[in-house]
């Protein structure tokens, strides 16, 4: 198949000023279809999502296929997939989430090669729960970030591992399925960084072994949006003792409350299938933060356990 260059062009009308668009990390230009695509949704009444009218029920089919759009792109669940304004405002809520669930001596380990956006997050998470962090270098030599090193990382204290599928600096790419294979050795959650990869070629979350997988549109001609899609593995430690309450399905035919959003406290991964969870209120601590759950010790083979986590999606 060849690449029609001038017919792909011709699909983003801000190329027509002459100029070669080069800054990638800066996001791709937008092509009609996306233009289009935004633009009628203003030309239509639009609602809350959640509501029992024809406006909202628009809403709603748009973010049902949002989500089902980005599953298709990394080989997600749809009913998994969790949108919100960045990608780094998604981040910033799951290590707010997760970390609420680390104990002091616990760690994390982040990468030398990540953008700001898969770092600051879960530094200033482990700050706030004592957790220490432990960091993979670059090989300065090559612009690689040697998987070898993570098997002296990551210990039984290991609760999350953060690594990028593709630096936005040097373009290099991680082999991520090593490092996440350390990461599960230990029974750590894997966060996977794609706002980079995701452009650069076919993406399988499961392959890649992550337990949470973000991108953002604006790097392959969309808006600006951003989405994680957990994967989680229903028996790892950190995904037991997560902070993370226990299931609430919503009786058959109701709906998950109205207005929630993935930046309040009790939002909930929504579903396009059921059983959805709804995470009620904390119901002691600070606003937004659930009560600590005390730290359990793995008593057996993960892939003996039975999925008790409550999350939806335990894929493997
Ligand atoms: C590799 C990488 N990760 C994360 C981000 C942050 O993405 P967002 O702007 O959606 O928060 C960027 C943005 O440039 C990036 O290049």
């Amino acid at each position: 198949m060849t690449f029609d260059v001038s017919a792909v062009r011709a699909a983003y009308p801000a190329l027509s000023d002459g100029y070669a668009y080069l800054d990638g990390a800066a996001g791709t230009q937008v092509p009609h279809a996306v233009i289009d695509a935004i633009a009628d949704v203003y030309r239509v009444g639009i609602g809350n999502v959640g509501g029992a009218f024809p406006a909202s029920h628009r809403a709603d089919g748009i973010v049902t296929e949002g989500r089902r759009a980005v599953a298709d792109l990394i080989g997600g669940d749809p009913g998994g997939v969790i949108l919100g304004p960045n990608m780094t405002t998604l981040t910033y809520r799951l290590a707010h989430t997760l970390a609420a669930a680390w104990q002091p001596g616990d760690e994390v380990v982040l990468s030398r090669l990540d953008h700001d956006a898969n770092v600051r997050p879960w530094v200033q998470a482990a700050e706030r729960a004592g957790a220490t962090v432990r960091w993979a270098d670059v090989d300065i030599a090559t612009g690689e970030l040697p998987a070898e090193q993570y098997a002296a990382l990551v210990s039984d204290r290991t609760r999350l591992v953060a690594v990028t599928a593709a630096s936005n600096v040097l373009g290099t790419r991680p082999d991520v399925a090593a490092i996440t294979a350390t990461a599960h050795a230990v029974e750590a959650l894997t966060y996977v960084d794609g706002v980079h990869a995701t452009a650069h070629g076919p993406v399988d979350v499961r392959a890649l072994g992550a337990d949470f997988y973000a991108t953002s549109a604006y790097k392959w001609s969309g808006p600006h949006v951003g989405a994680v899609t957990p994967t989680l593995r229903c028996s790892t430690r950190s995904a037991r003792t997560s902070s993370l309450p226990p299931p609430t399905p919503f009786p058959s035919g109701s709906r998950p409350a109205r207005h929630r959003s993935p930046t309040s406290p009790e939002w909930s991964p929504p579903s396009s299938t059921s059983p959805v969870w709804t995470a009620p209120r904390p119901a002691t601590g600070a606003p937004g933060s659930w009560p600590r759950r005390p730290r359990q010790r793995p008593t057996s083979k993960r892939s003996s356990r039975s999925c008790s986590t409550g999350w939806t999606h335990c894929p493997r």
